[in-house]
């Protein structure tokens, strides 16, 4: 019998296998990620958790296993193909034009999109004032500070209308109130329906977005569940949090 509607997760990842040299960077990865929820990744350095994200968004192509998004596969496929069917990404380093002004990065994505320019641009305006940089639109990219740049990639996704959005240590060397200004994006966009996958080292923003916690050791995934199934695991506390 087919999956009822709805069901299907938005994206299935199975089996994933990714080496670098002798290491085997991601050893084994399958993981779902139902639509409109935060799935939180976390685990020590070093332990695949942007090699995930990097595979995903067709930076790195696995040598092993499948990645399905809507029902298409990714392994493959270009990072703008993949950017074009409703993925966007933000860095662990922010990957913002220093010489181009503030509000052409956040258009960046829709160079070519069908909308009208006059519209996109009436829309970075506003979400460059909701978050707080109303005033630093015309400056330029390199201006900014790092965790400005991070949320000037989060606002790309929003303007490019992404449905799945993986964000890479967003909140890593920045200031609190910045953060609060992330967390209140990320929150809205999930409202309107979007899907995070979510890597941090910062474990207080982990527990107040996600709604599951994937828990990554030496490129497997060692446990998964809530807040207290993950600090109660053992092997978490061995691994990571201990
Ligand atoms: N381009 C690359 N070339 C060689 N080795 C790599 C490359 N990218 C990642 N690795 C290796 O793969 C493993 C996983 O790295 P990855 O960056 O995915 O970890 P991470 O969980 O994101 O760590 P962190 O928390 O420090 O960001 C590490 O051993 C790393 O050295
Ligand atoms: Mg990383």
């Amino acid at each position: 019998m087919p999956e009822p509607m709805g069901m299907e997760p938005l994206l299935k990842i199975k089996d994933l296998e990714k080496s670098f040299g002798g290491v085997k960077a991601l050893d084994g990865i399958s993981l779902d990620i139902p639509e409109n929820s935060v799935t939180a990744v976390i685990g020590p350095n070093g332990s695949g958790k942007t090699t995930f994200l990097n595979c995903i968004n067709g930076i790195y192509v696995p040598e092993k296993g499948s990645i399905t998004y809507r029902g298409k596969s990714l392994v493959g496929r270009k990072p703008h193909e993949i950017a074009v069917l409703g993925i966007g990404r933000t860095f662990q380093v922010a990957r913002v034009f220093k010489k181009i002004s503030v509000i052409d990065n956040v258009l960046a994505p829709v160079l070519r999109s069908k909308k009208s320019p006059a519209r996109l641009r009436e829309q970075a305006v506003q979400l460059l004032k909701r978050v707080g940089m109303g005033d630093l639109a015309q400056q330029g990219g390199g201006d900014l500070s790092g965790g400005q740049q991070k949320l000037i990639e989060l606002l790309r996704a929003w303007i490019a209308e992404s449905d799945l959005i993986l964000l890479d240590e967003p909140f890593a060397g920045v200031h609190p109130e910045l953060k609060a200004r992330f967390y209140g994006e990320i929150r809205e966009m999930r409202r309107t329906g979007k899907t995070f996958v979510l890597i941090s080292h910062d474990m207080k923003s982990v527990y107040a977005l996600s709604d599951e916690i994937v828990v990554f050791d030496l490129g497997k995934i060692i446990a998964r569940g809530k807040e207290e199934e993950i600090k109660a695991d053992k092997r978490v506390i061995d691994a990571y949090l201990g």
